[in-house]
């Protein structure tokens, strides 16, 4: 048998993005769509179009800028679903996809839908033409297939596969299903529908994570006839998340023994990269022991494993950490470095900015210079990522003095400038400058209780994450958090600097400041 490509589809920006808190601005989305570009994912899920405006135009725009991956939209089997997901594919032409979906399970049949199998079917297929009437490239999901009857199940599959559908995506919806018996599904599948054996359709799998089996069950599936495979970067997604790339692709390559009429048109050495800038994108950081891109993955910590290393590497390590983009060893910059230094840097990590971006970033780069001495590649991402996510500033950080200890009360003075209007700068007014005080349970606290003073907008934190970005004492701070501004939905803010308080400051007016953009 000659070797088979399995596409690799990426929902990262769909699926992934869906996950609370983990919403991506406009500019966000275009540097992951751009950075999977590299990676040579096969399909970019680039969103949900009917959703919002913002889901639309990131779409479109993705679209219409990136080369390479086929892009799709996801659309319910409804019609302004349809037009909508039509519509923002569209710029890229063949390479536009439609992604229709319906529930098939019993369950969602009963109590979300309250429909008969026969009139599932009938949407289905209707949803499947509709999407057909704007491109030829359709591809449609049962929804919670894995708790479908499987006779109803292939009879949906075929009935939409005889509609035009080219691709049919098994989802394991609720992470339900275990290797062997997803293997056997789709294996009951890819035989009771003769467009599955012929290569007229092919069957997708789209697994979630609920019971960690996510990989598990994309593995058995494609050795029982799935080609395509449904993940995002860093495994993200709804609950536990969705198949995670990284693992998918890496076991395809490194168990040739067992895999070994399978290949993914994947760019492995773009793999860390690709994973850290979905981690500073989406704010869900990695955990360290996480297989393939977690710090811990390639570290041998103990005297034996190190020993044996030592003398064969394949003693403890059965990937090489080159291979999927480990260990480009970064000579860092210093407060000495060049604007041509800086450009040359950021090209090599693969991101564009404007001159605009470039200007403002090189300001903050010569400031974390003046405080520390190596500025390493992991701060310029820090410092990129705050530029890139900047959202319309509203407020932003003119100063802040704190005073604490053991024995005061915490306090902070912060002073905050309100973006003008264009009558005030037509006007020729000067900004507005805000200074108020707060006090707290520490210093965080009092800091972010006077910014609450000074934007009349009352946050609950209710997420709070900090880290160092890169080594050394005088290392960056990093501050991801999640705000709820009262109506429960969750915003994230992100801020570094080499003092935590102000780090946390700018996280929060970065929640602020987006709050305030998505309102208007
Ligand atoms: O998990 C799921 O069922 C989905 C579908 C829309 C494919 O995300
Ligand atoms: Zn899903």
């Amino acid at each position: 048998m000659s070797t088979q490509k399995i596409k690799i589809f990426d929902t990262t920006l769909r699926d992934g993005e869906q996950c609370p808190g983990a919403s991506m601005t406009f500019r966000e989305k275009m540097e992951v769509a751009r950075q999977l570009a590299r990676l040579n994912v096969d399909v970019i899920e680039a969103g949900f179009p009917v959703i919002s405006d913002g889901d639309f135009e990131s779409v479109q725009a993705i679209a219409k800028e990136i080369h390479g991956p086929q892009i799709a939209g996801l659309a319910r089997c409804v019609e302004k679903d349809i037009t909508a997901a039509g519509e923002a594919v569209k710029p890229a032409g063949e390479r536009g996809r439609i992604h229709v979906f319906l529930a098939t399970s019993k369950i969602h049949r009963e109590f979300k839908l309250g429909k008969a199998q026969e009139e599932i079917i009938r949407l289905a297929v209707k949803g499947v033409q509709q999407a057909k009437t704007f491109v030829n490239d359709v591809e449609f999901s049962p929804e919670d297939a894995s708790r479908t009857e499987p006779d109803f199940l292939a009879q949906v599959c075929q009935a939409v596969v005889d509609a035009g559908a080219l691709t049919v995506n098994i989802p394991d919806t609720v992470g339900w299903s275990t290797p062997d018996e997803f293997g056997d599904l789709i294996q009951k599948l890819y035989e009771s529908v003769p467009q599955f054996r012929t290569g007229e359709a092919v069957i997708s799998v789209h697994c979630h994570n609920d019971l960690g089996l996510a990989v598990a069950n994309s593995l058995a599936a494609v050795r029982a006839g799935a080609r395509q495979v449904e993940c995002t970067v860093n495994g993200i997604g709804e609950r536990a998340g969705n198949a995670a790339l990284e693992e998918l692709v890496m076991a395809l390559k490194t168990r040739p023994d067992i895999y070994k009429d399978f290949t993914t048109q994947i760019n492995t050495r773009e793999i860390v990269k690709s994973s850290k800038l979905v981690a500073r994108m989406s704010g869900l950081m990695v955990q360290r022991n996480k297989a393939i891109v977690g710090e811990n993955a390639f570290a041998h910590a103990s005297g034996i494993h190190q020993d044996g290393m030592l003398k064969n590497r394949n003693t403890y390590e059965i990937m090489d950490p080159v291979d999927v983009g480990w260990g480009d060893t970064e000579l860092p910059l210093t407060k000495h470095s060049g604007r041509a230094a800086l450009v040359e840097r950021l090209t090599r990590l693969g991101l564009t900015l404007s001159q605009a971006d470039s200007d403002a970033l090189f300001v903050r780069f010569k400031e974390i210079g003046d405080k520390k001495k190596f500025v390493y590649d992991d701060d310029l991402l820090a410092l990129v990522e705050g530029q890139i996510s900047k959202a319309p500033e509203t407020w932003s950080l003119e100063y802040l003095s704190v005073s604490s200890g053991t024995q005061t009360v915490p306090t902070a003075t912060v002073k905050l400038i309100h973006a003008q209007t264009e009558e005030q700068q037509e006007a020729g007014e000067d900004p507005q400058i805000v200074q108020d005080a707060g006090t707290g349970d520490g210093p965080v606290d009092a800091a972010l209780k006077a910014i609450d003073r000074i934007t009349q907008l009352r946050g609950r934190l209710m997420d709070y994450n900090i880290r160092s970005v890169s080594r050394g004492k005088d290392a960056l701070g990093e501050v991801v958090m999640k705000v709820d501004f009262g109506d429960g939905q969750l915003v994230s803010g992100k801020g570094a600097s080499t003092d935590i308080v102000e780090a946390s400051a700018r996280a929060y007016l970065n929640a602020v400041n987006r709050r305030l953009s998505r309102k208007g």
